[in-house]
């Protein structure tokens, strides 16, 4: 159903009601085996880890809103990550954005550096660094765009020209921006991954990750990964994503209407030294963001004056909830530097900007000027 706007197609696609009862909530098989008429006479499905039908509704809607030939649901976005490297091998070498979720940062060079893989982590949104960075063996470039957390955008279909002249898979982590505002692989991309805890799931109730494949045969193979590994999705928390990917356009559209206001409010107040908005017009790489994706998001992040000032205001919070993750229907606020980017060693932090006074927003659906409110009181001093 490509040709209807963006949001009917989160409502009407994967799953349209079900075949034998006509639920229009997909059903929630919560199984594990399947009776089989004789061998192979099974109606798809044999065993839940290499095929479940509510897991599949979602990999087919996953599939279908970000364009590619396969979809399939991991039980957190790391397992989909972390199945999606394993189509590498020792020897080869991965090239990173540098600004990377602190979590993928540590599965690379804690866990599948012992496996031999390397990787260089470099600033995305500079493509010579790109290609300086780029060796022999490199066989995968990954990026995150807009970056966690200071939303650095990558410009996807030049860094899929790059790695299509030589042979190297193209992977972009969707999860900020997520199908309703941009499709990576309609740019050239090989595979999206998406930690759907986060807006897909929508509501802060559930972990949940999501790989897609341009390619038939690339979907095949990570389908392959997917089932020799097993890090599934459950059936009831796939249910829960279907559900939040029904109302995802309506809450993207204001996650993005609040964080643009916020944006530009926060750089009027004396306390905020400098705001990081993909959709703020003097932003380094508002033309790339604009030109690859329909929005700009819900995510921002700024800076005050030090990390004493940054927790001070963080206790005195009462609406905004001080919590890590993001994408949740509630605002959202986190110290990067000590949670969610622990990971990254600190001299690796300052270096590319994720400073300790650096608070990131996951600004939520709530009444803007509450939120501007609860902002206000927690920023005087007493
Ligand atoms: C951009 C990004 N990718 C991946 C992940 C990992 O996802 P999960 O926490 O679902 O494992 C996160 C988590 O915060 C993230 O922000």
């Amino acid at each position: 159903m490509s040709e209807v706007e963006k949001d009917t197609l989160v409502l009407h696609t994967g799953f349209e009601y079900d075949e034998v009862t006509g639920a229009v909530s997909v059903p929630i098989y919560q199984v594990s085996t399947y009776q089989q008429d004789a061998l192979g006479g099974n109606k798809g499905f044999l065993y839940s880890r290499t095929g479940n039908p509510t897991r599949s509704a979602l990999e087919k809607t996953i599939a279908a809103l970000e364009y590619g030939s396969r979809g399939l649901a991991f039980a957190s976005g790391l397992a989909a990550i972390s199945t999606v490297l394993l189509l590498f091998s020792s020897g080869d070498h991965l090239v990173v954005s540098d600004v990377t979720y602190g979590g993928t940062y540590r599965l690379i060079t804690k866990v599948f550096k012992r496996l031999g893989i390397s990787s260089t982590f470099v600033d995305t949104t500079n493509l010579q660094a790109v290609k300086a960075a780029i060796t022999p063996q490199t066989k995968g470039v990954l990026i995150e765009t807009p970056a966690n957390p200071l939303m650095n955008i990558a410009d996807i279909q030049a860094i899929a020209d790059i790695c299509h002249s030589g042979d190297i898979k193209l992977i972009v982590d969707n999860t900020f921006m997520t199908p309703y505002w941009q499709n990576p692989l309609l740019l050239g991309a090989d595979i999206v991954v998406h930690s759907a805890t986060k807006y897909l799931g929508g509501h802060s109730d559930v972990l949940a990750g999501l790989v897609v494949a341009a390619s038939e045969e690339l979907g095949e193979e990570l389908y392959f990964l997917q089932k020799s590994t097993g890090a599934v999705l459950g059936p009831q928390d796939s249910w829960l994503i279907m559900r939040g990917i029904k109302t995802l356009g309506v809450r993207m559209e204001k996650h993005e209407n609040n964080a643009q206001e916020l944006a530009q409010w926060l750089r009027t107040l004396p306390q905020v030294k400098r705001v990081y908005y993909p959709g703020l017009q003097d932003n380094p790489q508002y033309a790339i963001a604009q030109k690859q994706a329909r929005g700009f998001g819900g995510m921002l992040s700024f800076e005050l004056a030090s990390r004493e000032v940054a927790e001070q205001f963080f206790s005195k919070l009462k609406l905004i909830t001080f919590a890590i993750s993001l994408g949740g229907v509630e605002s959202l606020i986190c110290l990067p530097a000590k949670t969610t980017h622990a990971a990254i060693p600190i001299e690796v932090r300052e270096e590319i900007g994720i400073r300790d006074s650096l608070v990131r927003f996951s600004v939520g659906i709530e009444n803007v000027e509450d939120i501007k409110k609860d902002i206000l009181q927690a920023l005087k001093q007493d």
